[in-house]
């Protein structure tokens, strides 16, 4: 196998909205790699469909969106990070919109006679403050993001390239602090490994959703960064928090397709098959309720009657503002043969977003000298135990912008350690790619059938043996044969799993979405702390 070395003075690793944020930021001030494990727009960013939430009308406030957001995350949330978070996520807006963002507009002229955005609103947040673009937020941002990246002579992108692993100055024997020179990355193309050397890496990797056998997220969200930063030695915190979004399209033909919370906020009502709305004895903001309290309800629902889905309706609203307001949702439904303008939707829980994860501070610093962490692959405190409807965006935006500041107040020199080329198998054998491929099922169903909603030890502990011997296979598979994207990415959602149970394992109360019916209060002992796991390298 031939080896490249490559330098750049950022590495940056996820093309979503907090890799491409944080390279045109950076990008006037040095040479920007984006390397992305297939097209550039793939991405969870790609496919949000709520919006983002901000404070931007005259009838809101930070302090009621920082309110929902404490209450939203169960006690766990970092208030200062909160803060943070929504106060400077205004500004973050109005740069997105410089950029040749184009949000939705609302109908009504502001007070001074001119255009208005519309304001959205979601599960959790007592104030309409979701902006976004009809019902395809991200599709738009990616688009514009895109377009300014193409703009930037300073960035270049390398598409279908996997990260395999950091590149650490501790692995590497050196003693003393430990730095991140860059990463390992596997051309899908070529069947190569190179080197991409760089004072600063951002992990900008997203989520772990296909740990989980029913996800509303695509193919990439396997959980790369979490699993790299934590073979690295990087702190991997709250990886028990997974939220599952109550309202995914139940259909035997549809895979992964999100029915927004923006149509519980325009009135959708979630309803068992016999049309009771069940959320009613819930909470007293029924079906808008925060995500984990609707999960569970339907969750709890579907056990009860024994359906397999229960029912979103919003036929009561007049035709023209659903097709308006989702055109997505409604085209995509009406290709399954669902019209949702005469009918409800059928829908369930599953796997959404990822609260936990690398540890970070609000300007996206690890505990690895020169390795940053932006977006969904991060644990910064914003969402505690649950996070509050399309804050991830808001998150990635404001975080993304710390991070580049913080790197270009302290530029880093490049190092001059020696990285060694990349050592790996070379057999191939068709069968073992075949176990792979099982593998990958056994581990997504058990994390479903084991690690979902409702946990208990006994299911946890089942879990967690069944990981570790999965694991022993899969170690032996990446040093014996050829790498492919498959083995590397099993390899990381085998490493996610493990992570989710041990977390889970190590907190004795039920909070925000952690719920085990062994311990299902809260713990006072637990109120204020982090699920931490750190592996010593
Ligand atoms: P992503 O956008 O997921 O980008 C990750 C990038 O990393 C991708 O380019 C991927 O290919 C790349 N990558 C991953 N591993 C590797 C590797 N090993 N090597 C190279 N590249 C790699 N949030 C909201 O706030 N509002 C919403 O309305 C909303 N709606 C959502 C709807 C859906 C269907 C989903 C799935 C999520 C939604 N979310 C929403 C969550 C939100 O979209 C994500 O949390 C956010 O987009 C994450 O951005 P990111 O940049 O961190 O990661
Ligand atoms: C949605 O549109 O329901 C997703 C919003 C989010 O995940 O924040």
């Amino acid at each position: 196998m031939q080896f490249q070395m490559k330098q750049f003075d950022y590495l940056v690793l996820g093309s979503g909205i907090a890799g491409l944020t944080f390279a045109l930021k950076v990008a006037p001030r040095g040479r920007v790699a984006i390397v992305t494990k297939k097209d550039r727009a793939e991405s969870n960013t790609n496919y949000a469909q709520g919006g983002i939430a901000a404070v931007t009308s005259k009838e809101d406030s930070f302090a009621s969106h920082v309110r929902d957001t404490l209450a939203a995350g169960a006690g766990l949330c970092k208030e200062n990070v909160v803060r943070t978070i929504v106060e400077e996520g205004p500004a973050r807006i109005a740069e997105l919109i410089e950029l040749g963002m184009k949000f939705s507009e609302s109908d009504a002229p502001s007070e001074n006679g001119g255009k208005q955005l519309d304001l959205g609103r979601e599960g959790g947040h007592s104030e309409r403050r979701i902006l976004h673009a009809k019902d395809v937020t991200g599709r738009e941002i990616e688009r514009a993001l895109l377009a300014a990246v193409a703009r930037q002579p300073n960035i270049e992108i390398f598409e279908n390239h996997l990260a395999i692993d950091l590149i650490t100055s501790q692995k590497l024997g050196y003693v003393g602090t430990n730095h991140c020179l860059g990463a390992y990355v596997f051309d899908k193309k070529s069947g190569r490994v190179k080197i991409f050397s760089a004072p600063v890496t951002i992990l900008a990797t997203g989520g772990c959703g296909k740990v989980y056998l029913y996800t509303t997220n695509p193919d990439i969200a396997t959980g790369d960064g979490v699993a790299m930063a934590f073979r690295a030695g990087a702190s991997i915190a709250n990886m028990e928090f997974v939220q599952f979004h109550p309202t995914c399209l139940y259909h035997p033909k549809a895979k992964s397709f999100l029915i927004s919370e923006a149509v519980r906020g325009e009135g959708g009502v979630l309803k068992s098959l016999d049309g009771r709305e069940f959320m009613d004895g819930c909470h007293p903001m029924k079906s808008l309720a925060p995500r984990d309290i609707v999960a569970r309800a339907i969750d709890s629902e579907m056990k009860k009657s024994g359906a397999d889905h229960v029912l979103l309706d919003i036929t009561h609203k007049p035709a023209k503002f659903i097709i308006e307001r989702f055109p997505n949702i409604y085209q995509t439904c009406l290709r399954y043969g669902i019209d949702i303008t005469k009918e409800p939707i059928p829908v369930v829980p599953a796997a959404h977003y990822q609260c936990g994860g690398v540890v970070t501070n609000v300007d996206g610093e690890t505990d690895i000298a020169g390795l940053f962490a932006v977006g969904e692959a991060a644990c910064t405190g914003l969402h505690g135990a649950n996070r509050l409807a399309s804050n991830s965006l808001l998150e990635a935006l404001v975080c993304a912008h710390r991070a580049a500041g913080k790197i270009l107040s302290n530029p880093q020199p490049h190092s001059d350690l020696k990285v060694p080329a990349w050592q790996s198998g070379d057999a191939t054998d068709a069968d073992e790619m075949v176990v792979v491929s099982h593998n990958w099922d056994e581990i997504r169903r058990l994390m479903w059938d084991y690690v979902g909603i409702v946990r208990t030890n006994k299911r946890l502990q089942r879990a967690q043996k069944r990981i570790a011997n999965l694991q022993e296979e899969i170690h032996d598979y990446y040093w014996n044969f050829n790498l492919t994207a498959d083995l590397l990415e099993l390899r990381n959602i085998a490493t996610v799993a493990e992570l989710i149970v041990q977390c889970a394992l190590m907190r004795p109360e039920s909070r925000g979405l952690h719920y085990n019916l062994d311990f299902p209060n809260l713990n006072p002992d637990w109120a204020q702390r982090d699920s931490v796991v750190r592996r010593s390298v």
